[in-house]
């Protein structure tokens, strides 16, 4: 066994886990990656059952590596993650031909699955929440490629709400212990990484063991995080309003560090919606939150989910859906159909709303959020931003591109050696994904700090 093909889909915390997987059987069994799934001799799918038809995909995936195991039977097929989770035996009964099911909790696992696979030739399940366990069997980390890293501090979440499968298929949170967290950072950090992303599918409800007496929140990990020289950036995603602590707001106004951005979703403006959701907030409670924030940090935007067309939806509750778009105007956001999802409470709610009428709402919002995302960027035409330089650029190879604080992704021309820093450079056009700048030479110190030059106006 050398060549493993990895496929992944669904959020960055399952990107994480892949990353993970494949460092592991490096680690474990020296496999390497290729990019032809022909030429693998374990193929490995980590799937995510978030949204619509999740389970149809995996098997119509199944069905194009089939005539793989037909032609080679020494091919390994595994599958991982939340349909895995989901689905367990299942899986195995519909596509009898797959060796492998694990779920996200024993992707650390692997190894030991694959050797037993190997040997015995019989198919291994293991979808379990063995919490703890999972961190503590993951290898350290390997050469980083690029200045952008994330790293999981949280898994699993308690917040049920009706339309979710997460809690069902990640399971209960649990936190990593800080001194964990701050080590696998330091790492990355000594290998040129800048900028960490801390991953929780509610990660602001982390809750880690300081190392010293008792655990602490994410307000207190960010700040010993900050701290580490050569850090320059912080972001976390993604986080629920009600677990947004007045320790973590002041955060954002106290690490210069911490990205001047914050994804905060919503998913409704009803509060009668947001109710059967089971969100257990409000929506003045959401909007003093964001008043807050923005007292705290008065240059950060905000990002968010919206889910339309939940059960019970009407034209009034996504007319107030708008009117939060409209109050705090959101910057680049995601927005869904609401999709049943096995399992989940909302299952049991009448009144669904029709597809058109979904499919009409859901255009609306995102022709909104794409207006104010394009305004945004207007805004920015002439300022000076700080830019994260990933490499070059996708589309010229002869120019470089970055992010931004508040995540645009801008390309301007510059000398290859600045792939890895911070630059200051100056927006000079708006493209429809992107903008474009003049980098003028100036490079951002580790412990630099600037004043931000984007005011942001309350409509
Ligand atoms: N239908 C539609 N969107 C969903 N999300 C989660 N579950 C569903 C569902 N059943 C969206 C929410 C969440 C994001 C990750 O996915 O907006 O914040
Ligand atoms: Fe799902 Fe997020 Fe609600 Fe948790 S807080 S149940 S992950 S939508």
């Amino acid at each position: 066994m050398h060549t493993l093909y990895i496929k992944t889909y669904g959020c960055q915390m399952n990107e994480y886990d892949s990353t993970r997987m494949v460092e592991l059987l490096a680690a474990s069994h020296g496999l390497r990656v290729v990019d032809d799934p022909a030429a693998a001799d374990l193929l490995l799918l980590n799937t995510c059952s978030i949204r619509e038809k999740a389970e149809d995909k995996v098997y119509t995936q199944l069905g194009f590596w089939r005539p793989l195991k037909e032609r080679n039977p020494d091919l390994i097929i595994g599958v991982g993650g939340c349909v895995a989770s989901q689905e367990g035996m299942r899986l195995r009964r519909r596509a009898p031909f797959v060796d492998l099911v694990f779920g996200p909790q024993t992707l650390h696992r692997l190894p030991d699955m694959l050797d037993a696979a190997l040997a015995s030739r019989q198919p291994q399940v293991d979808v379990d929440f063995p919490f703890l366990e999972k961190f503590d069997h993951l290898p350290e980390r390997p050469g980083q490629n690029g200045p952008s890293a994330f790293v999981t501090i949280m898994e699993g979440c308690d917040k049920f709400c009706t339309f979710c499968v997460v809690p069902h298929t990640r399971g209960r949170e649990y936190s990593r212990p800080m001194p964990d967290i701050i080590r696998e950072v330091r790492s990355l950090v000594g290998q040129g990484v800048r900028e960490i992303t801390l991953l929780g599918q509610n990660v602001n409800a982390y809750r880690g063991a300081t190392g010293l007496i008792g655990e602490a929140g994410l307000a207190e990990l960010l700040e010993r995080l900050a701290r580490i020289p050569g850090l320059l950036r912080l972001r976390y995603t993604t986080s629920h309003p009600n677990d947004l602590d007045d320790a973590l707001i002041a955060a954002h106004g106290s690490i210069p560090t911490l990205a001047p951005h914050l994804h905060l979703p919503v998913q409704s403006g009803s509060d009668r919606i947001l109710k059967r959701m089971h969100r257990k907030h409000q929506v003045a409670s959401y909007l003093e939150k964001i008043d807050k924030l923005r007292a705290a940090r008065p240059d950060i935007r905000f990002s968010s989910d919206f889910i339309v067309g939940f059960p019970g939806e009407t034209d009034a509750d996504f007319a107030a859906t708008m009117d939060l778009i409209a109050a705090v105007r959101f910057d680049q956001s995601y927005s869904f159909k609401y999709s049943p999802r096995p399992g989940t409470p909302a299952l049991k709610l009448k009144d669904a709303v029709p597809e058109a009428v979904k499919e009409e709402r859901l255009a609306i919002l995102q022709g909104r959020i794409n207006a104010l995302a394009q305004e945004y960027a207007q805004a920015m035409l002439g300022t000076r931003q700080e830019v994260l330089v990933t490499g070059p650029s996708r589309r010229d190879a002869r120019e470089l591109t970055g992010k931004t604080g508040c995540n645009r992704s801008v390309n301007f021309a510059g000398p290859a050696v600045l792939s890895g820093q911070m630059v200051l450079v100056e927006i000079t056009e708006t493209m429809p994904n992107s903008l474009r700048a003049r980098w003028s030479g100036d490079l951002l110190p580790a412990d630099a700090v600037e004043p931000r030059g984007f005011a942001h106006a309350r409509a």
